[in-house]
């Protein structure tokens, strides 16, 4: 369990609140790159780290992320007309570029300078790997560009979607590095999903309900070993990276793409669960693609508001009869709707003062712990926290099979680290 104050801390991320000023220490998603497709298209809303943001393309191609409302009168600059280079609202006609600045009030005298004091906040976004990542913090500490390697591979290595969910983002989190529900919850999927099935390592999963957890710390974030019996008295080890705040890479299976995801806070209440799949070392094949667009492997299907269509309004879509035959485990169909649908019955943000914590849980306890003692360090004395650095964020997940003598850190060090042209250890 976690005392109140604790959950409190690590579920709030609004402008003020501590984990809210350090969460804007790190570039973070912000849109895909579909949804500016082209110079001058619509602008969309973007809600994140509960404030209320517009983002658009420019007539030269330049993306921007500046607050929703028109500095004049508050007027929403969703109903903006997208034109010569700004964003001009549809009220009185002021005008901003893509850093905010309004550069034009038509509704003034023609001489008067008061458009050069008015300038909304705003936040770069720029695109790498298809998407637009944003730098929310203060810009005299902005790092450099991210370097997480499913955004650095070639464009035909990698596939990224992204779906709206209905909770807390901590939450969301913790079932990525939970590696024990696997076993249950997607047991019906391991053999039979296009983007799973076939690799050795899933027997092992299947075979063995009852995973050893040993969780390491890495420079980053951890690194979360589940242990698995194999044949000979030998491990299987599937090793998850969790790079700080939010950043998850699920440990290969056989020559499959490599998937993760990345949690983000939109406000309190709701996140966005990104999901990427790559290959280091070769491009995505059609089928692979065809398979992923049709919300196979960790991806789901969504509206054209990345909202799941699958969703709490309609029961996840539930299917009992598949759930009784066994054909899925919960009912629910696909890895991104059965995680999604039990973490959001936890409620928007779940009690965790009432929770009852096992051994296999270690990953989520050391998170945690991880988490609120860089925010107070962040809060005491300025440090910047895990995962910002650029090192940090050049690392892999694993799955491995190890004699029972050799701890995984060891054994696998350099399987962890991204070594770009070299494929990932998997089994
Ligand atoms: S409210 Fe935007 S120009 Fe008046
Ligand atoms: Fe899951």
């Amino acid at each position: 369990m976690l005392k109140k104050e604790y959950n409190d801390l690590l579920t709030q991320t609004g402008p003020e609140t501590p984990f809210g000023r350090m969460f804007r220490c790190y570039w973070i998603p912000a849109l895909l790159a579909e949804e500016l497709p082209a110079n001058d298209c619509p602008p969309v809303r973007v809600k994140l780290l509960s404030e209320r943001l517009i983002a658009f393309r420019d007539t030269d191609g330049r993306y921007g992320l500046m607050d929703e409302f028109c500095a004049h009168r508050g007027i929403s600059l969703w109903f903006g007309r997208n034109e010569e280079c700004g964003l001009r609202c549809p009220y009185h006609g002021w005008k901003y570029d893509v850093t905010g600045q309004c550069v034009d009030m038509p509704n003034e005298p023609e001489h008067s300078a008061f458009a050069k004091k008015v300038k909304l906040t705003s936040y770069p976004l720029v695109e790498r790997g298809g998407v637009l990542w944003t730098y929310m913090g203060p810009p005299e500490q902005q790092p450099p560009l991210p370097e997480y390697e499913f955004a650095t591979v070639p464009a035909a290595q990698t596939y990224t979607s992204k779906r709206f969910q209905e909770c807390n983002w901590l939450q969301a989190m913790e079932g990525g590095i939970d590696s024990s529900h696997v076993s249950f919850l997607h047991r019906g999927d391991i053999n039979t999903d296009p983007l799973f099935k076939g690799a050795r390592g899933n027997q092992y999963n299947l075979g063995d309900l009852r995973p050893v957890f040993e969780v390491v710390e890495s420079a980053g974030g951890l690194f979360i070993g589940a242990r698995r019996n194999a044949e000979d008295g030998n491990y299987y080890w599937r090793i998850t990276q969790w790079v700080m705040p939010s950043y998850t890479i699920i440990p290969p299976r056989g020559t499959h793409s490599v998937h993760g995801h990345f949690w983000i806070p939109i406000d309190d209440e709701n996140c966005w669960a990104w999901s990427f799949d790559y290959h280091p070392t070769r491009v995505l094949t059609e089928s692979e693609l065809t398979a992923m667009r049709a919300g196979k492997g960790i991806h789901a299907k969504v509206d054209d508001q990345y909202r799941p269509i699958a969703n709490k309004d309609n029961d996840y879509l539930m299917d009992r009869a598949a759930q009784k035959a066994g054909k899925t485990y919960s009912g629910i169909e696909g890895f991104a709707m059965q995680d999604a649908s039990l973490q959001e019955s936890m409620g928007p943000v779940v009690d965790r003062t009432k929770e009852t914590l096992v051994s296999t849980d270690s990953g989520i306890i050391m998170a945690r712990q991880k988490l609120l003692r860089a925010i107070k360090a962040f809060m005491e004395q300025g440090v910047v926290p895990p995962g910002v650095s650029l090192e940090h964020q050049r690392v892999r997940s694993a799955a491995v099979v190890l004699p029972p003598d050799q701890p995984f850190k060891d054994a696998a060090r350099d399987a962890l680290i991204a070594h770009p042209g070299v494929a990932p250890a998997s089994v």
